[in-house]
């Protein structure tokens, strides 16, 4: 049966890594590109990260584009709190000799789709939508060629994780945002932060589990050392919220999402306490129409067991 092919548009942090194996591991899917913007890190050190997660799982090979260092509006922040300056838990684990390969990833999307028929790709993506909204900004007809986008982002039904609000990739660039749920194209799913929470947290037992199943399994466990110090802090345990991972996997098979539904979705641009969320109207008080999906729980077994899956099969 032929591969679905998808795009991953990533911002190269530990999680992304996570996220990106996974994908290149299910072979259901053809990973036809890595597209790269800043977020976690710069997007230079997060093509190295991406290109170095390549190699490290040891199996085909996507070209890595870069597309935007500067978000759309606001300015660059980054999460080196998160993931660690360089993004990967700075354990010296990348080899900053893998650079990317020359083409602006925001045509190398266009052209990919251009030369697509229609909803033969997906797109997912992994950070800010920077890359996303200068392609829907420069040909939006294209764009609306996308099979569907999925995106890792929104506190979907919950709390936000850089503010009560809002989560880190929309905050980072909530005008990219605006774009993308003004564009006309659908589906959009958005795979809220609340997804990897609770149940959907790895803990200590399922960490060991996959650092001690595969090469890549432990390089994804190691890059994300800063995140587990942080949660060790702010949860009381060694755990690990994963939400790449979780995008990814409500993404690549659907069948591990327990809550998702279409909802009327706006960003708020304002500076006020909510900038950067992104306002679910759940009970229809805008009696606008519903423009993307909000995918804010998944069914922890499947899901945990599917990542697990992903993240050994490059050592059967
Ligand atoms: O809020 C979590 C998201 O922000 C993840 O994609 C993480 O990698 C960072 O980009
Ligand atoms: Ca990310």
């Amino acid at each position: 049966m032929e591969k679905k092919k998808i795009i991953i548009d990533c911002d190269g942090g530990s999680d992304d890594a996570m996220a990106l194996a996974m994908a290149l591991n299910d072979e259901r899917y053809e990973v036809i590109m890595v597209t790269i913007v800043s977020g976690n890190v710069r997007s230079k050190q997060a093509a190295i990260n991406m290109r170095t997660t390549i190699e490290v799982n040891d199996t085909y090979r996507p070209e890595v584009y870069v597309g935007c260092d500067e978000m759309l509006v606001r300015d660059w922040v980054g999460a080196a709190e998160t993931h660690g300056e360089d993004g990967m838990g700075d354990l010296d684990l990348v080899d900053e000799s893998l650079i990317p390969d020359e083409g602006h990833a925001v045509y190398k999307i266009l052209e990919a789709l251009r030369n697509a028929k229609d909803k033969q790709i997906d797109i997912i993506t992994l950070g800010p939508l920077t890359n996303i909204a200068l392609a829907i900004r420069l040909e939006p007809e294209t764009m609306k060629k996308v099979g569907r986008i999925v995106v890792m982002g929104t506190a979907g039904l919950g709390t936000g994780n850089v503010s009560p609000a809002a989560e880190f990739n929309i905050w980072q660039d909530p005008d990219s945002c605006k774009v993308l749920l003004d564009s006309g194209i659908d589906p959009i799913v958005f795979v809220g932060w609340d997804a990897c929470l609770d149940e959907a947290m790895f803990e200590e037992d399922e960490i060991r589990k996959i650092s001690q199943g595969s090469q890549i399994g432990k390089f994804c466990i190691d890059s994300n050392i800063v995140l587990l110090k942080m949660n060790r802090e702010r949860f009381k345990r060694d755990c690990l919220d994963m939400a790449d991972p979780a995008a990814m996997a409500a993404a690549l098979y659907p069948e591990c999402i327990d809550q998702c539904e279409k909802y009327y979705c706006e960003v708020e641009l304002n500076h006020g306490p909510s900038y950067g969320g992104v306002l679910v109207d759940r009970y229809h008080f805008s009696g606008k129409k519903e423009n993307a999906y909000i995918c804010s729980k998944l069914k922890p077994d499947l899901y945990k067991k599917y990542v697990m899956d992903m993240l050994k099969r490059n050592e059967e």
